[in-house]
């Protein structure tokens, strides 16, 4: 079987495991909201002590599970999860054993999409067909596939659907990363999607993301609240992104804390993605920097006024611009270009 994914760029924990995802339809009568925290409740009490991480997602009808574990308690846990009456029609749409992408027992997603069961369905039997195809993408693949598939029509232009690029955006402080993403949505007339996340002890983090054209491609950023940072399904991601934008602030303590936060995330990750840190002064960076170096984390330096939108679009634009270039053409990567960047 082909894996199309391969490299998970995630640190084994040297164990291997089996990895699992399928999707359901839901039966639930309750609301989505209460029958996900039943559902959380059981997979703390059985899957923890079992050493299985889950990541479940409701979406327009449908449930999508990511599970992970030593095989016989993943096993014996879905035997008892397929039994279970408030879903049905079971498909399993990535099986394979590797290191853990999940790294902590819970999380959950509840994306209230504007679309029919029908779309989800459609999309769960193209995963179907490519393993009848022995073609199988990897777990972060998969649930990218199904909840948030790209839908720009500029996307044909990747040999993949799914190989755009991707970049993330956290705030030190207030809203500006999710600014940023409505500001690009309304300057490239595209739509916000909108998500909304929940780990095992924290609830309710959100999440958005707008799609558009760039160089020749499609470009997604998404705006991370600070806490979802800690969520093992934001890390299982991170991966994938090629930059992680930081907007600070000025203030030391609360950057150093965003650094520190964003290093945290990325602690399991071989190749963390580059930061790409935004201050409003240059002096701004100073300890920032200092960290992210003694972690080995990639700071890259720009000014701006991370207040203002298109100020601090400004200065990041080029250094994505520079890495897509690169990344397109196969040509060695200058980590130093962009205004006021610089390598650590
Ligand atoms: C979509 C879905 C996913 C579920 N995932 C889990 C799970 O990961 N772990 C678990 O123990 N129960 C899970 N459940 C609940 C089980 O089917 C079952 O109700 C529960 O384990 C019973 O727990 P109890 O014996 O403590 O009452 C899930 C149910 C649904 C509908």
């Amino acid at each position: 079987m082909q894996v199309s994914d391969p490299q998970p760029a995630v640190r084994a924990s040297d164990a291997v495991v089996a990895r699992i995802v399928y999707a359901s339809e839901a039966r639930i009568h309750e609301s989505v909201f209460s029958e996900m925290e039943g559902i959380r409740a059981s997979a703390l009490k059985h899957n923890e002590p079992a050493g299985v991480f889950t990541a479940l997602l409701y979406q327009s009808g449908w449930f999508v599970q990511w599970k992970e574990g030593p095989g016989a308690a993943l096993l014996r846990i879905m035997d008892k999860v397929a039994g279970d009456r408030r879903h049905f029609g079971l498909r399993i749409v990535h099986s394979s054993r590797g290191p853990r992408l999940l790294s902590g027992p819970w999380s959950m997603a509840i994306v209230q999409a504007d679309e029919t069961p029908a779309e989800m369905a459609q999309r769960v039997a193209e995963l179907r067909h490519s393993l009848d195809q022995g073609i199988q993408y990897a777990p972060p693949a998969i649930w990218r596939k199904l909840s948030t598939p790209m839908r720009h029509p500029g996307a044909h232009l990747h040999g993949d659907r799914d190989g755009f690029h991707r970049v993330m955006v956290c705030s030190a402080v207030g809203e500006s990363s999710f600014q940023l993403v409505h500001w690009l949505a309304r300057r490239h007339e595209q739509e916000v999607v909108h998500r909304r996340f929940a780990g095992a002890t924290r609830l309710d983090v959100g999440t958005d993301y707008v799609d558009f054209a760039a160089g020749g491609g499609v470009l997604r950023v998404i705006a991370m609240a600070r806490n979802g940072l800690s969520l093992p399904l934001t890390q299982a991601f991170i991966p994938d992104y090629s930059h992680l934008v930081l907007l600070l602030c000025g203030e030391p303590e609360r950057d150093v804390q965003l650094v520190q936060r964003v290093a945290d995330a990325c602690a399991n990750i071989v190749s963390p993605p580059a930061l790409v840190a935004v201050a409003p002064e240059a002096q701004h960076h100073e300890q920032p920097f200092a960290l992210a170096h003694q972690l080995g984390l990639v700071y890259l330096k720009a000014e701006a006024n991370t207040e203002h939108s298109a100020e601090s679009w400004a200065v990041v634009e080029p250094v994505l611009a520079v890495w897509r270039d690169a990344a397109t053409s196969g040509a060695p990567i200058d980590t130093r270009l962009g205004r006021g960047s610089q390598f650590a």
